[in-house]
């Protein structure tokens, strides 16, 4: 094997590999991988993401390890780059051998990272959502929106997605994106119309700022509320009393505590880790009145278990190519050398 030749999934080669395999396929297994990994989340090293803030974003690196490899993300967030025709988020990540610190991957993780999370909040709504929910409002119908109704789709056998934008544009790009998918899709014109019959809630607006996507007169006894768009310190969706009554569940704790909807409540508010539900060590949603609130920011360890998926598929079908990114000479000693030599070719 030539160590210096990295495997890089590039954004096409990402298209090809998610569509050869399917968008639905690749979010059931995506959850399942995620799944696996947060029932072995002490395995891994855990920080939270180091973020470099501007008045107009933000850009992180999420880095972890379960001791055999390392993973990390870089990603922006940026809610007003939509208005200059640019993402707000954008994302790449690497995956290298913890043995030999040689990298094993290089991928694209724009459709990655819209693919991992929306397979997070389905798998944790299946162990937190009421039995046998069918509908789910959907707030905020930008990038991550059709991701999102399909995981839910996918894995938790949503049959109905209520949608509902500021910018109605938003909207009717999903409604075209949707068709055809098996849901039954639903325009609304306001948030009360959109959570109208919904056992979910997912909102996954981009705002930087407190804002109040749902207030606390809109959410009934027992719904689940995927909260997506709060990830960043002075960036929230939720109005505070919402979480005052909801059981509330987080990733990593120390993350959340910083950048999720839980930055509006003191920092020793009880939550529940997701990972302790999944391993059997703590309940979920305890009754059918309950409302669960899964406050996600997105942790480094559902990368890792996205590009690790990634590298498998992409050694399997051949979606990837090979960059040359590593200096490797024959003669580890003589990089040198190595220069010299290309010098002198013809
Ligand atoms: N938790 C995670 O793991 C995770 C991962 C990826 C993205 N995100 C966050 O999800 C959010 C959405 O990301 P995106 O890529 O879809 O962004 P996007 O800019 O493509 O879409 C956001 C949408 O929200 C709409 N919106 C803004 N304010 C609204 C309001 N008050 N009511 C209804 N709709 C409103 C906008 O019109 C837009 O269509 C961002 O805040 C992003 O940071 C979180």
């Amino acid at each position: 094997m030539t160590l210096n030749l990295v495997p890089f999934v590039s954004v096409e080669r990402m298209m090809q590999l998610v569509l050869h395999l399917g968008v639905e396929r690749v979010l059931c297994d995506l959850a399942a991988e995620i799944e696996a990994d947060f029932r072995r989340w002490p395995a891994f090293d855990k920080t939270p993401r180091v973020a470099s803030h501007s008045d107009v974003g933000v850009i992180e690196l999420m880095p972890t390890s379960d001791g055999e490899t390392y993973g990390f993300k870089y990603v922006n967030g940026h809610p007003s780059n939509m208005k200059k025709g640019l993402q707000t988020v954008t994302a790449f990540g690497l995956l290298a051998d913890v043995a030999t610190g040689y990298p094993l991957l290089l991928s694209e993780m724009t459709i990655l990272t819209a693919l991992r999370t929306a397979a997070t909040s389905a798998m944790a709504a299946k162990w937190l959502a009421p039995a046998g929910a069918t509908s789910m409002a959907l707030i905020g119908n930008g990038a991550q929106a059709e991701f999102q109704a399909l995981g839910f789709k996918a894995v938790c056998g949503i049959t109905e997605v209520r949608l509902y934008d500021i910018d109605p544009e938003a909207t009717a790009k999903c409604v075209t994106n949707l068709a055809g998918s098996g849901l039954r899709v639903v325009a609304c014109g306001s948030p009360e119309a959109a959570i109208e019959g919904a056992q979910i809630i997912t909102t996954v607006t981009a705002d930087k700022q407190y804002a109040t996507i749902l207030t606390d007169n809109m959410v009934g006894a027992g719904v689940h509320i995927n909260a997506v768009g709060g990830d960043c310190p002075g960036k929230t969706e939720l109005h505070r009393d919402i979480l005052l009554r909801s059981g509330i569940f987080v990733e990593y704790p120390d993350q959340t505590r910083i950048e999720g909807e839980i930055q509006q409540l003191p920092a020793d508010h009880p939550v529940t880790e997701l990972w302790q539900v999944i391993a059997g060590q703590t309940p979920g949603r305890t009754d059918a009145r309950q409302i669960t609130l899964f406050d996600s920011v997105g942790f480094a360890i559902e990368d890792f278990s996205a590009l690790r998926y990634i590298l498998a598929k992409a050694r399997q079908t051949g979606h990837f190519d090979n960059l040359d990114m590593i200096a490797d000479p024959d003669d580890p000693r003589d990089l040198y050398g190595m220069l010299l030599r290309a010098a002198c070719r013809p």
